[in-house]
């Protein structure tokens, strides 16, 4: 045992060293698994902050994004996830707006917003169009189905809306019309 000790640890260094490098590569998809990828955070990573989310201002209406860029553990395999949270003012409304690769689940925390979405209502006329129509009020939820046009208006005359958006894609997408 410890004439050939020597040698097979030396054998073995590179190897851990490659198994520890490869690990590391959060979180590369192609061959690795889903158990592989989420394996290889540690647990506060499942933990996200709103307060270290990229924040973008305008004039009516702000929104943080909590995205897999920033937080790569979005981006796994099982849990592919964009989350959204906007402080808009009674009035504003969002760009019209779609996106192509996931559906949005909006959570009114407070205040109402109206929010639509269109799509064709006859497969085989494609100029006849339905308008799903809701105001939203807090403790609901808003279902917009993947790739359809939306908009979203803040109609609470007074305080500002707060919606949480979650999208069931890493990488959903962003459309302006
Ligand atoms: C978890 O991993 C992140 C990113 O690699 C690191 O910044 C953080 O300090 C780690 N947290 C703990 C508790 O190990």
């Amino acid at each position: 045992m410890t004439r050939s000790s020597a040698p097979h640890l030396a054998l073995l260094l590179p190897v851990l060293a490659f198994l520890t490098f490869s690990h590391a590569r959060i979180p590369s998809r192609g061959s690795q698994t889903a158990f592989e990828v989420r394996n290889a955070f540690n647990d506060s990573a499942f933990r996200l902050p709103y307060a270290e989310a990229r924040l973008s201002t305008f004039p009516d209406y702000s929104v943080q994004s909590l995205e897999a860029q920033q937080f790569p553990v979005l981006g796994a395999v099982d849990i592919q996830t964009r989350l959204l949270r906007f402080v808009m003012q009674p009035g504003s409304r969002l760009a019209t707006q779609l996106h192509p690769r996931g559906n949005e689940v909006i959570n009114v925390v407070r205040g109402a917003a109206k929010i639509s979405f269109t799509f064709e209502s006859d497969p085989s006329l494609a100029t006849v169009l339905r308008r799903v129509t809701n105001v939203v009020r807090a403790r609901e939820v808003a279902l917009i189905p993947q790739g359809l046009v939306h908009d979203v208006e803040c109609v609470s005359k007074v305080h500002p809306c707060i919606l949480l958006s979650v999208a069931n894609s890493a990488d959903p997408g962003f459309v302006v019309l």
